[in-house]
Parts: C-alpha cells; structure tokens; sequence
C-alpha cells in the first residue's frame, strides 16, 4: 500500500488548527457553516442558524435573553469561548457549577454552557421544577469517554476476585464521567470528586477503606495521591484496553501492595504540557511563576510552581502582584481570557501549538441562540435528563462530595 500523504491542517481544511496558543489572538467565532469539525458537531440544528455571524448570534441570544428574563439562567465553564462566556450568568469551575445547580435558584432553565458530564450532575443536582438544557448534545468529553460502565463493572469485578472482597475498596470517580458512574460509586459506598477538592475526597475515602480505585483520570489520582504522601509505588495502573481477566495488566505483587488503583484515561489537552515547556519558559525568565492543571502529567505538575482547578488557576492569577510573569498549562480559551482580564501581569500558554478543548469549543453560539429562541418560542431543545435508575445513586456520590468541608 502506497504511504499515505498526511493532511496539511490549513486554515481552511480546519479552522481552529490555525490557532496558536498565543494569549492575544483569542479564538473567534466564524459562521457554523464554516466550521470545519462541525461534521463531529450536533447536526440537527435548524438551517436558519448556520450562516450567522459572530455579531447577529449574540444580538438575537441578548434578545432572546430579555424576552425570557429569570425564566432561564446561563452557567459557563470557564473553557467556554468569550461569545458564550459573555453570556453566563455564573462562571466557575466544574465543582462551583454544580454548588450553583445544587443550590437551585428559581430560574425554571438552566443552560448549560460546558460539556455532557456537567449538565448531567446540574441534572442530578437540580430543583424538580427546573430543566437543564445542553446547547450542543455533542459537547462530550474525551476523558469521560475512556472510562465505560461495562468497564467499569469488570475492573471491580476482577478487583473482587483478586482481593477476595471490595468491601476495603472505596471507588472514586472525577466529575469527568458518565452518571451512570456516579451511580456506581453512589451505590458501592464511594463518592465523585473534582480537581479543587480530590485531596478532601480521598482523605474521606480513605478514613473508609484501605484502597481506592479512581477513575478515569490517572493524572489526577496520581498527583492528588503524591500530594498526600502516597508513594508511587502504592500506585497501580489500570489498563481497561486490555483482555478480561488480566488485572488491568498490573502485576499480583503491584495489586497487594496498592493503595491507590488509577484508571489509565487521560486529558488530551492537559497531557500535551510537559516539562520541557517549564524549562524553555524559566530559561526564558527565570521569575516566571508556572501553574498548572493537575490533569497534567506527574512530572509537569511537579515541576510547577502551583496545581489547581480551573477556579484556583483563576485565583491565583488575580492574587498574583501587578508585573508577574505567569505561564499557565490549561485550556487556551482560558488562558486567553485571563490574559485580557489582567493587562498588568504578562499571563501565557505554556503549550505553542494548538491546544483548545474541542469539545468544550464545539459550545459555538449558534447553539446557544438556538436553545434559547425555541424557549422563547415555548419549545426545550437538547434537555439533559439522567434516567431515574442512575439519579438515585449518583446523587448520592455527588452530595457525598458537597458536604465535605
Ligand atoms: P475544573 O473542575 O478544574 O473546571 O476542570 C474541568 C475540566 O474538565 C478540566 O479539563
Ligand atoms: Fe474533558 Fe480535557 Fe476537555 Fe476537560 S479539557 S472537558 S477533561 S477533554
């Protein structure tokens, strides 16, 4: 077979790869018809939408907003791009989100601007008279994707067989999963974390059981587990790619001696940080602060100054001195807003080539004035609704993890 050509990605076979991860350039919104990866994107969307610009899309959400007033409240994660941001009526981290889901204004919509595994814990979380509304169903997350139920279920299952029981065994799932995961830790005597409080959940769960089996992202765990004085080598890798019945591909000896059992999944936009683009920036400046997101690999958070969730990095960028120099490992559409937001402090993206959420980016306006004219109109579109046999359970996990303190 002839060597495949690789494909060029030009700004015209697809846009978004035109985008450097340079903290002034910002990403902005062409028409839905022109985005290239809408192929992957929700296609049901009415045809009306798909030409509109920037400038129209925003007038017709303002004015869908005025018609619907306290009928509808906007939540948006803070990778949202800044057509969306600018629309949210709270903006935070995936745990802040959902504190804001749980404490149930009286809004009777609540649209959801992040991905699926967000709306679904707003769902989860929210008051019976309210409804979640996901503007683009197919705003999914890759990492939340590696971790399946039916995976899930044999890895405990295997875990069973081996240790003879799972009742030492206290299992942990990162917001960054399916409901039907949350279920599971709900319903198995486990709980659900987020980046900004992993470190509280896995004190709990370890006031509880001898071992933890966290999923699905490993960097997470590891750095969370390290951070508590975990050694390494009580940490054990779960591969559920391979043949059933293998132990995850870990040795006997690595299972006994264990503490913490970590699902091989990862962020495709966090693990392209690394420690090379620390050292190239300390070279550069050697004032440099560098903080990180602890979906980050092992090394790269360890050779950062500082780790957290996306509401700690936002924090710790405003706490910083006017004049810092900051080189930031997250999202780009983050990255950038910040960097606008503090004039006085030179805030940059440690990674130099393209590094947004796709996922998150696929949250393009059209979307969200699509959602809210068929409000208007009296119509829900893309609702988020978690069956009633996974609600139970997972919220159990989730209000285990709300009221740590
Ligand atoms: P935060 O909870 O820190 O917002 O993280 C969510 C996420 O998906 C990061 O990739
Ligand atoms: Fe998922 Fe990574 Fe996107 Fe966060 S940044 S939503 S973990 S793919």
């Amino acid at each position: 077979m002839a060597p495949s050509t690789p494909i060029a990605l030009t700004a015209e076979r697809y846009p978004i790869a035109q985008l450097q991860c340079e903290t002034d350039t910002g990403i902005a919104t062409i028409p839905l018809s022109q985005e290239v990866a809408f192929g992957s994107w929700q296609p049901d969307i009415p045809a009306e939408y798909m030409d509109l610009g920037s400038e129209e899309l925003t007038a017709r959400i303002h004015a869908a907003r005025e018609t619907l007033g306290d009928r509808v409240v906007i939540l948006g994660h803070h990778y949202q791009r800044e057509d969306i941001i600018a629309f949210a009526d709270e903006r935070g981290d995936s745990f802040q989100l959902a504190q804001y889901a749980a404490n149930r204004g009286e809004s009777e919509y609540i649209v959801f601007c992040g991905v699926h595994f967000m709306a679904e814990a707003a769902d989860i979380l929210r008051a019976d008279h309210q409804q979640v509304i996901l503007p683009n169903i197919a705003a999914g997350c890759s990492m939340a994707d590696m971790a399946s139920e039916p995976d899930v279920h044999r890895a405990w299952a295997e875990l069973k067989e081996f240790y003879g029981s799972t009742d030492d065994i206290i299992p942990v799932t990162y917001m960054n999963s399916a409901a039907s995961l949350k279920a599971f830790c709900g319903a198995n005597g486990g709980l659900v974390c987020t980046s900004s409080n992993a470190t509280k959940v896995l004190d709990w769960a370890f006031e509880r059981g001898k071992r933890v089996f966290f999923f699905p992202d490993q960097h997470l765990g590891r750095n969370t587990g390290h951070a508590m004085g975990i050694p390494l080598e009580q940490m054990v890798l779960w591969n559920w790619r391979g043949p059933s019945g293998n132990l995850g591909g870990a040795t006997p000896e690595a299972l006994e001696r264990a503490r913490l059992i970590l699902w091989q999944g990862h962020c495709s936009v966090h693990q392209r940080f690394t420690v090379q683009q620390i050292e190239q920036a300390r070279a550069a400046n050697p004032d440099v602060k560098i903080v990180v997101h602890p979906e980050c690999r092992y090394d790269v958070v360890q050779a950062a100054d500082a780790n957290g969730s996306t509401g700690y990095i936002v924090k710790y960028i405003e706490d910083a001195p006017a004049g810092s120099v900051i080189g930031v490992g997250t999202e780009i559409n983050l990255v950038s807003r910040l960097a606008k937001e503090h004039p006085d402090k030179t805030i940059f993206c440690l990674d130099p080539v393209v590094c947004p959420c796709s996922t998150m980016y696929r949250v393009h306006p059209a979307y969200l004035a699509w959602v809210m004219e068929a409000l208007v109109d009296g119509r829900v579109v893309n609702r988020i609704e978690v069956p009633e046999h996974h609600r139970r359970d997972a919220k159990v996990a989730l209000e285990r993890m709300l009221a740590l303190k």
